[in-house]
């Protein structure tokens, strides 16, 4: 392991972390589409970057999140954006709270405000979602200066030395705006694609330890002819998605294929030829 990132590991986790630790912990976790990209985004937040995933839905994205949590042995803060989220929603509200007989006014902590004091990972959600003006209040958070003033509180809380920060991304969904360049240009960022070939089997058998392999073998042709059809355009891009090969897989093990397939992928298509053209994919590849 990189003795930068292995040293980052130690430091966190306040024990020497071995490489054994490190397999054990991946087992399940994210698998990395080539042999970078996730030591890659380790060396980023080691560097205390703020990372941003791109990447279309069910790309492994959040599972990403979550592997690092583990890895760090860092709880994981979530923040799902949308159009109502408010600052309340990101760094928390005030209450009354009442003891003995007296009321007094106390601050709850949202999401970030707890990360950053106790040094956990927030995972901010599709933060393209979130309107424009709701976000600049992460913006000194965001970059050297790891800090910001609650607004509602005029407290200065300045980030737990362990603090990060990733958030993710599908590009050019509906209800998504383009990021703010000021915002975008705090983070740096990692494009995470569907897995393919032998990742991807690996995955499958991780997710549905039960399925036989010719059931698998019939998951992975598919998925490689979803692929194909995706880059010439005649599919959604999500049609080849990881998590709907899962779902597709699992039903698999209770019905025919192309009955799983059906139901896990042809019909979240909004277009006939689309949902047709699947379907007679599965059929080449079901005897
Ligand atoms: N590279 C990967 N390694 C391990 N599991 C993966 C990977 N890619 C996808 N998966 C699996 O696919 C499913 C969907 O992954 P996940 O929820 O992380 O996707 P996402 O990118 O966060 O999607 P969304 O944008 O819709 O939230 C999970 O079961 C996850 O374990
Ligand atoms: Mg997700």
């Amino acid at each position: 392991m990189d003795s930068f990132i292995e040293q980052t590991l130690a430091m966190r986790a306040k024990r020497t972390y071995r490489e054994e630790d490190r397999l054990l912990i991946q087992k399940g976790g994210y698998v990395s589409p080539n042999p970078n990209l996730y030591d890659d985004i380790l060396v980023a937040l080691s560097l205390k970057k703020p990372i941003l995933l791109k990447g279309p839905s069910g790309s492994g994205k959040t599972r990403l999140a979550q592997s690092i949590s583990a890895l760090f042995q860092q709880p994981m803060q979530s923040v799902n954006c949308s159009v109502d989220l408010d600052a309340e929603a990101l760094l928390g509200f005030k209450t009354i709270v009442s003891q003995d007989g007296q009321s007094t006014i106390e601050f709850v902590d949202g999401p970030v405000v707890t990360a950053m004091k106790r040094g956990h990972l927030l995972y901010i959600d599709e933060i393209n979602m979130a309107k424009p003006e709701t976000l600049p209040i992460l913006h000194s958070l965001l970059d050297h200066r790891r800090m910001l003033t609650n607004p509602f509180t005029s407290e200065v809380i300045v980030a737990h030395e362990d603090f990060s920060v990733l958030s993710a991304i599908n590009e050019g969904y509906i209800g998504t705006s383009p990021m703010n360049e000021a915002l975008k240009n705090r983070f740096v960022s990692f494009s995470i694609p569907y897995l393919q070939a032998e990742q991807l089997r690996t995955v499958l058998e991780q997710a549905v330890p039960e399925a036989e392999a010719p059931v698998i073998d019939t998951i992975m042709n598919l998925s490689e002819d979803l692929s194909k059809q995706a880059a010439n355009g005649l599919l959604a891009d999500e049609a080849a998605s990881v998590r709907s090969l899962i779902n597709a897989l699992q039903l698999a093990v209770h019905m025919p294929v192309d009955r799983a397939v059906t139901y896990a992928i042809a019909e979240l298509l909004e277009d006939k030829m689309e949902r047709d053209l699947v379907n007679e994919l599965t059929a080449t590849w079901v005897k």
